[in-house]
């Protein structure tokens, strides 16, 4: 199995390119099934991407990925298709439910395998369903698939979300694409990979209007064939980095290839910690940063602070003096890299959802794990800034969602390896 090796306590200087959103490029790619033919640009090369194309290709879709140019191209041919997402794929990548919108709306009926529990959380997709149900799908649950039929296709209606979701948004948005009539979602999440699936939703020839946490989407006309679209950048991958260079940037440390407008809470956030941020149209320049300060926060729905840059987070709060505290109200199990993060020397006690973090503390390199992306890579910025050398286990959670990560900060001088 392979490893990552981390010898810390290197500056990290030069230039990092943020590569394109993965959880934007999963619900895009769900959304092709109700396409002709279109290109997709900037999707990264991560494992979660790579089980989705394999789930279209079962499916029936033509898929043909360029990987130097991180552009796939899709055709639906309409040929031999295959309304079923198999437990085998949807187990090992829990966007694979997203197809059950496109393929019910477009061929009347799906059987999609229930994603189940994973580490960070059980992860129901109750409100998936309660959205389907209203726009007129008949759900059965059984053998743990989802079946589930419109005879006479799906019709829009009003649907009030009793909790925010980004995946039921999702799921929803693509389900009301060709319902009959117009469908209004109150209560949506708005995350900038949502505006992103309703750009390409749009290009596709859908009418969509958004107004704060209201989406209304009328039935669309007519499709349009050979779309382009090219993926918004990964805030979670730019977030990560920046808060890598917080810590161990001394000249400067260049992120590019983004829009700071999209992630102004987390800019908002670290310029209150201390960290010296300069705001470019498409990059960010990371300085030097002393005298930290302590911080309480609580994760929320965008544009509230991110859960996937919690742990990240807490390891700079490990390096800031004096009690800090994060409150993780979305997910009810995502405090694994707490033990971890121990072994290492931090100093952090939880309390019911809340992680307090008594810092400064210095952390010594160990041998590590997570269980989920997010955390894995919390870790790897611990390791980058502990004494002597951290070994990383099963990344291949990081391999999940982080594109060429030690390749990135090998070029900005870490010394990190994979074995
Ligand atoms: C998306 O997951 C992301 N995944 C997650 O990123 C991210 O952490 C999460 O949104 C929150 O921002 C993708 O975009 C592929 P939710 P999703 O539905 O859609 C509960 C990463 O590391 N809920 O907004 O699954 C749920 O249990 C991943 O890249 C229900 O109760 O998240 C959670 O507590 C991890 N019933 C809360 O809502 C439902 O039917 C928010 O989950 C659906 C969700």
């Amino acid at each position: 199995m392979q490893k990552l090796i981390i010898k810390g306590r290197k500056e990290l200087s030069g230039k990092i390119s943020i590569s394109g959103s993965k959880n934007a490029t999963l619900p895009i790619l769900a959304a092709c099934i109700l396409a002709n033919q279109v290109k997709i640009k900037n999707i990264p090369l991560v494992k979660d991407i790579f089980t989705m194309i394999e789930l279209l290709n079962f499916i029936g879709l033509k898929t043909k990925l360029l990987k130097k140019k991180n552009t796939i191209e899709i055709i639906n041919l309409e040929k031999k298709i295959n309304t079923l997402a198999p437990y085998k794929l949807v187990k090992t990548m829990r966007a694979g439910v997203l197809v059950l919108g496109s393929l019910l709306t477009k061929y009347k009926k799906a059987k999609v395998s229930l994603p189940g529990g994973c580490a960070i959380g059980t992860r129901p997709v109750d409100l998936h369903l309660f959205a389907l149900k209203k726009l007129g799908a008949k759900i059965k649950i059984k053998d743990g698939y989802i079946y589930a039929t419109a005879k006479s296709g799906l019709k829009g209606t009003n649907i009030k979300f009793p909790s925010i979701s980004v995946g039921a948004t999702e799921n929803a948005l693509l389900a009301a694409f060709k319902a009959r009539g117009k469908t209004v979602l109150k209560n949506c999440a708005v995350e900038p990979e949502i505006k992103d699936l309703i750009v390409f939703l749009k290009k596709l020839g859908a009418n969509i209007n958004c107004k704060g946490r209201t989406i209304s989407i009328k039935n669309v006309e007519a499709i349009n064939s050979k779309v382009v679209h090219e993926v918004i950048f990964d805030r979670i991958e730019l977030g990560t980095y920046m808060i890598a260079g917080a810590l161990l940037a001394k000249k400067k440390l260049i992120i590019d290839r983004i829009n700071p407008k999209i992630i102004k809470t987390e800019i908002e956030v670290l310029k209150k910690i201390g960290i010296k941020i300069t705001q470019k149209k498409t990059s960010i320049v990371i300085k030097e940063s002393t005298k930290l300060k302590k911080i309480n926060i609580t994760t929320k729905p965008y544009p509230g602070f991110p859960t996937d840059l919690q742990g990240q987070l807490m390891v700079l709060l490990t390096q800031v003096k004096g009690v800090s505290k994060i409150k993780e109200e979305i997910f009810e199990n995502r405090f694994m890299h707490v033990p971890e993060l121990k072994r290492m020397g931090a100093q952090i006690e939880i309390k019911n959802k809340t992680a307090i973090i008594n810092g400064p503390t210095k952390l010594t390199g160990a041998e590590v794990m997570a269980t989920d992306l997010r955390a894995s890579v919390s870790l790897v910025i611990a390791g980058l800034i502990a004494e002597n050398r951290t070994i990383i286990n099963r990344i291949y959670h990081l391999d999940r969602g982080y594109e060429f990560l030690e390749k990135k900060l090998e070029k900005c001088r870490a010394e990190i390896r994979r074995t």
